[in-house]
């Protein structure tokens, strides 16, 4: 059997504005759009990927936060209502998912291997959180492959981003062993905004584009040195700092997700591709992917 691999990873925030603004027929509220430098930068991610050959996509969420151990999704399909418990406005989204389980169950097998605490969701009734859907929505809306869905296992909350970033390396390391061994081709998927601060009150129509800015200059300035690390292949350095910039930014990437991609794909030094950066309800977002095979890697933005 082949060897299986990682085909490409992606920064994807999840914001549920952005899918608001799509309106699929898949949520019940209405928009009038909105937010189109990230909605136009995935629709371009989207066609890229329908020209990459993958099995499943596999994604860490900060929204399916888990206080013991990391848990994975476990059954071969769910479905339900997704309502965002604080945007239940412009979140309510019929889902209808399938789950690659043999491999789900291989990484955690590698990961409790690893000396991990790990767990399989198995309860038919699980509601899938609404950063899985929304990353998931806007990087295949077709949700023609499986995907694995990770929790966000709160070590910062416990101790420190310092071991936030172990634990998620550990992790990255213990799923490429597992997706090594599956013979599968994998897209990963980070499942955050980067500077997180955001506003506390919403404007009468959400999509009203004159109320969107980010929340502050030095916000925007940390995301814009973390971007431009990006564009340079400085990953390792990029993680090295993150405890540093997920304490002066509140970012998400504290929840582990970047990490844990950036690990399993061994800390890129080729240049990333970018394919947005805007904020919503202040937040700093940015949608980036890294492209292993040199023959297909861009200069997008
Ligand atoms: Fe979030």
């Amino acid at each position: 059997m082949e060897k299986g691999r990682i085909v490409l990873g992606c920064l994807a925030p999840h914001p549920p504005h952005l899918v608001y603004a799509e309106n699929p027929e898949q949520n019940e509220p209405f928009s009038e759009g909105g937010w189109e430098t990230l909605r136009w930068g995935y629709n371009r991610l989207a066609r890229k990927l329908k020209n990459i050959d993958y099995d499943v996509m596999v994604i860490f969420t900060p929204h399916w936060a888990t206080y013991i151990g990391t848990h994975f999704l476990g059954l071969p399909s769910f479905n339900s209502l997704s309502v965002d418990p604080i945007f239940p406005n412009i979140f309510r989204y019929k889902y209808d998912l399938r789950v690659d389980v043999e491999l789900a169950e291989a990484m955690e097998k590698s990961a409790a291997d690893a000396g991990i605490i790990t767990k399989m969701m198995r309860n038919p009734d699980f509601r899938i959180d609404y950063g899985t859907i929304t990353s998931c929505h806007m990087l295949n809306p077709e949700w023609n492959k499986p995907i694995i869905t990770i929790s966000s296992n709160r070590n910062s909350h416990y101790y420190s981003g310092e071991v936030m970033n172990e634990q998620s390396s550990a992790l990255g390391e213990a799923c490429l062993k597992a997706i090594e061994e599956s013979g599968k081709k994998v897209v990963l998927v980070s499942s955050n905004s980067l500077s997180h601060r955001h506003f506390v009150t919403e404007s009468p129509l959400p999509e009203d584009m004159s109320r969107e800015h980010i929340y502050n200059h030095s916000q925007y300035v940390w995301d814009m040195k973390i971007v431009g690390m990006m564009r340079d292949g400085k990953m390792r350095e990029v993680i090295d700092i993150m405890p540093e910039y997920a304490e002066q930014t509140i970012a998400e990437t504290e929840a582990g997700g970047l990490t844990w991609m950036m690990a399993a794909m061994g800390f890129p030094k080729y240049p990333a591709e970018i394919y947005g950066y805007q904020s919503v309800i202040g937040t700093g977002n940015a949608i980036v992917a890294w492209d292993p095979n040199s023959a297909t890697r861009e200069i997008v933005l």
